[in-house]
């Protein structure tokens, strides 16, 4: 049997759903594939790097194998019996480009271990399994998105999901003649983990000093109160990014593809001054799309400190992009990507 988990972007609502907030993630036909069948003892092999592991205890490794090995142990404290297997996994979805690799192996190898043992799978658990996997045995403290995002997306269409309730809705992608690109900046989002728990912490201590217990009850006055600078600039990017997430649903609905670049633009300005988890090179991205009429909007997409942009833009783009991309690599010195985006199903496999 071979699985197929995709990667995800998000096309609006960052570093929100770990704050209760709204986000409208995506996922794209860009996949982890993972192969799986019954075996004596544990074995997981890497196409990529061509290294294998096996095991016999469920120990960390501190090494890619622990998306698995935490995937079973989840599974098992999660009441499911799950028996030795062969796992093969392969890739043409880049690591550390804030695609999600990792959501995408744990959700994946989740789907196949939960498919070879013939349980019938529930998404929403399922993405809450890999969720605690990521933050409990990976240890990182990551929000929902990522997992949720390759556990459930649907084709053609974004997922709305209130982090608060957990409660989700598909949102039709009405684009017309626009398209959705990734730039991979070719900057890897090494710094992201130990920033990204520094973030979860400011957002905590904001709420603290705000006296509120959840984002959704802050409102403007509260955030104009709060003294300490940063923990009002990160408050300011959260609250100001949901209303983004909510109007962006609204313009998507009314088709208005300009009003949507717009809010893209906004929340990596909101990121890159409000929360500061952008990075240079990205910055200098951004500021050469703002010179083209043909591109509606653009922003850093995930944790950020490198990884993807997100462009919502004509035809026109990849033209446009063979231009910055020049300046880019003179500037830098590295060579940025572009993948056109197909948005994908979630999880699958084909038998
Ligand atoms: C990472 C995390 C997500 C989310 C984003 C920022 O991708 O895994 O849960 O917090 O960063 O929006």
């Amino acid at each position: 049997m071979v699985v197929y988990s995709p990667g995800r972007a998000n096309l609006i609502g960052e570093h929100t759903d770990y704050n209760n907030g709204f986000i409208l993630p995506f996922a794209i036909k860009r996949y982890v594939k993972i192969e799986i069948e019954p075996s004596k003892k544990f074995r997981v092999f890497s196409e990529q790097i061509k290294k294998g592991i096996e095991f016999n205890t469920l120990e960390k490794t501190n090494s890619w194998a622990d998306y698995v090995i935490g995937m079973i142990v989840k599974l098992k404290e999660h009441g499911y019996d799950v028996k030795p297997f062969n796992m093969k996994i392969d890739s043409n979805l880049p690591m550390g480009a804030g695609l999600s690799s990792s959501a995408a192996l744990e959700v994946g190898a989740g789907y196949a271990i939960l498919s070879m043992m013939n349980y019938d799978i529930n998404r929403e658990e399922l993405a809450k399994i890999a969720h605690e996997c990521e933050v409990e045995f990976v240890g990182v403290r990551c929000g929902i998105m990522d997992q949720y995002a390759v556990a459930l997306s649907k084709e053609n269409h974004a997922l709305f999901i209130d982090t608060m309730t957990r409660e989700y809705k598909y949102i039709p992608f009405h684009l017309d003649s626009a398209r959705i690109y990734l730039v991979d900046s070719g900057i890897k989002h090494e710094l992201g983990s130990s920033e990204y728990n520094k973030r979860r912490k400011q957002c905590e201590l904001a709420l603290e000093a705000m006296g509120k217990k959840s984002f959704r009850e802050v409102t403007m006055d509260d955030v104009e109160k709060l003294i300490e600078p940063v923990l009002k600039k990160r408050a300011l990017h959260v609250i100001t990014e949901n209303e983004r997430v909510l109007k962006t649903l609204s313009a998507l609905e009314t088709e208005n593809l300009q009003l949507v670049g717009r809010y893209l633009y906004e929340s990596h300005y909101s990121l890159k001054d409000n929360y500061e988890v952008s990075c240079e090179e990205i910055d200098f991205m951004i500021e050469q799309f703002e010179e083209y009429a043909d591109i509606y909007g653009a922003r850093i997409v995930g944790a950020g400190f490198g990884g993807s942009v997100i462009v919502l833009a004509n035809e026109n783009f990849e033209r446009i992009f063979e231009k910055v991309s020049q300046k880019y690599t003179t500037k830098f010195g590295i060579i940025p990507k572009l993948l056109t985006v197909e948005t994908s199903d979630g999880v699958f496999r084909l038998e």
